[in-house]
């Protein structure tokens, strides 16, 4: 099995009254690769079991010399209450090596807009990503349009303010506010009517973008980040596609893993043939309908990764190179992702004999 990543918090810093940044070092020295937008997951020992959580990476590779990651208190939640009361300077806890698709699909020598929309903290992923692009994709504008409940919630308010101050006019925020504590601050929530209004300001370059783009129409060749709560993103997700945005153009990080329904399909119960090379070493198993494999693996002892065991994250990507797999749920492979034979096992199920990449 891949070692698990052992990481020791070395600063604690308060965001808001609910939501806290641990700083981490990784203590064996095992070296730390991330994209920005990836997120750990958590291997949490809570009363006598081993618990996982992802929690979306803060920092930004090239950018941030700590990686960190940022915990927002769920109310009744069991795990980051835990983390909250628990971790401090010095507390160590395992985590699998970063993973997750939310990662920049742009490249340094593009012009492309960069439309970035969070709620909450949907924002800590869009963070990582947008340090990413003001650093190093010169030519990008971006837009970030950011939703919080009222000013204490608002999760690297002084940090984004800097980095307004430092790109602009090739970066812009709007910061949006359900229920304001001052009164001079209009009460805000973005809604598909105020969503495309802020579109097709940016479209007019009202934000001032330079020359070459300013006439560019938000839709022509912008790709769209969107993390925050289901039916924000839904929202959000629907209104772009109204807009003219292509699914090519969009990405979404759920955090909210919700109950598995089971397969809405049958399919042959014969054993399939699965061999997997994952971890520099070549496995033989097999498997049959309904066990997906993801737990095939499991049961012979291959610790594949995984968190949600939903769909829903994408920490148990793998390659299919040959033969086909059918997924019960899948939100996190775009098109693109299945043409290139990507796949989750943790909702897959073998159609055949097949080979796969971990
Ligand atoms: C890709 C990803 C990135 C995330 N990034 C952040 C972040 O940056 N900051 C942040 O505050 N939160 C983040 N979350 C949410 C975080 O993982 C937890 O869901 C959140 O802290 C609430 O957990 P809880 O135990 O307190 O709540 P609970 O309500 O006790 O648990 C959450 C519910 O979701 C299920 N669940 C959640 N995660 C998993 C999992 N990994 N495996 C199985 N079941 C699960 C639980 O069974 C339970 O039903 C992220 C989630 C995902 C999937
Ligand atoms: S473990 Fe989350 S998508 Fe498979």
């Amino acid at each position: 099995m891949t070692a698990p990543l052992l990481w020791k918090v070395t600063k604690v810093i308060r965001e808001t009254p609910d939501t806290n940044t641990y700083l981490l070092e990784e203590v064996n020295g095992t070296p730390v690769t991330y994209d920005a937008g990836q997120f750990l997951t958590l291997l949490v020992q809570h009363n006598e079991r081993e618990v996982r959580r992802s929690y979306s990476i803060r920092s930004a590779p090239g950018i941030d010399r700590n990686i960190s990651i940022t915990i927002k208190r769920k109310e009744n939640g069991e795990i980051s209450r835990y983390l909250l009361n628990t971790l401090q300077p010095g507390s160590v806890f395992n985590s699998l090596p970063a993973s997750g698709l939310f990662t920049l699909q742009t490249h340094a020598a593009e012009t492309r807009p960069v439309i970035l929309v969070a709620a909450g903290s949907g924002i800590v992923p869009v963070f990582s990503l947008l340090k990413k692009i003001l650093q190093q994709q010169p030519l990008s504008p971006v837009l970030l349009i950011y939703q919080n409940r009222d000013e204490q919630n608002i999760i690297y308010r002084r940090e984004l303010e800097q980095l307004q101050q430092q790109y602009e006019p090739r970066f812009k925020q709007v910061l949006l506010l359900s229920n304001p504590l001052h009164h001079e601050t209009p009460p805000q929530r973005l809604n598909n009517w105020l969503f495309e209004k802020l579109l097709n300001d940016y479209r007019f370059g009202h934000f001032l973008l330079p020359e070459h783009i300013v006439h560019t129409p938000a839709t022509a060749n912008s790709i769209l980040y969107t993390c925050g709560p289901g039916p924000f993103m839904r929202m959000v997700q629907f209104t772009a596609r109204v807009m003219g945005f292509a699914e090519t153009q969009l990405r979404k990080e759920n955090f909210v893993i919700e109950t598995i329904p089971p397969p809405a399909f049958a399919i042959d119960t014969a054993p399939r043939k699965v061999s997997l090379y994952f971890d520099n070493r070549q496995y033989e198993f097999s498997v049959s309908y309904p066990t997906t494999i993801l737990q095939a693996a499991l049961n012979h002892d291959i610790h594949l990764p995984y968190s949600c065991k939903g769909g829903r994250c994408g920490t148990c990507v793998a390659r299919c190179t040959n033969g086909s797999v059918k997924m019960s749920i899948n939100d996190v492979l775009t098109e693109k992702d299945m043409e290139q034979g990507l796949i989750l096992t943790c909702v897959g199920f073998a159609e055949n004999d097949i080979r796969l990449e971990a």
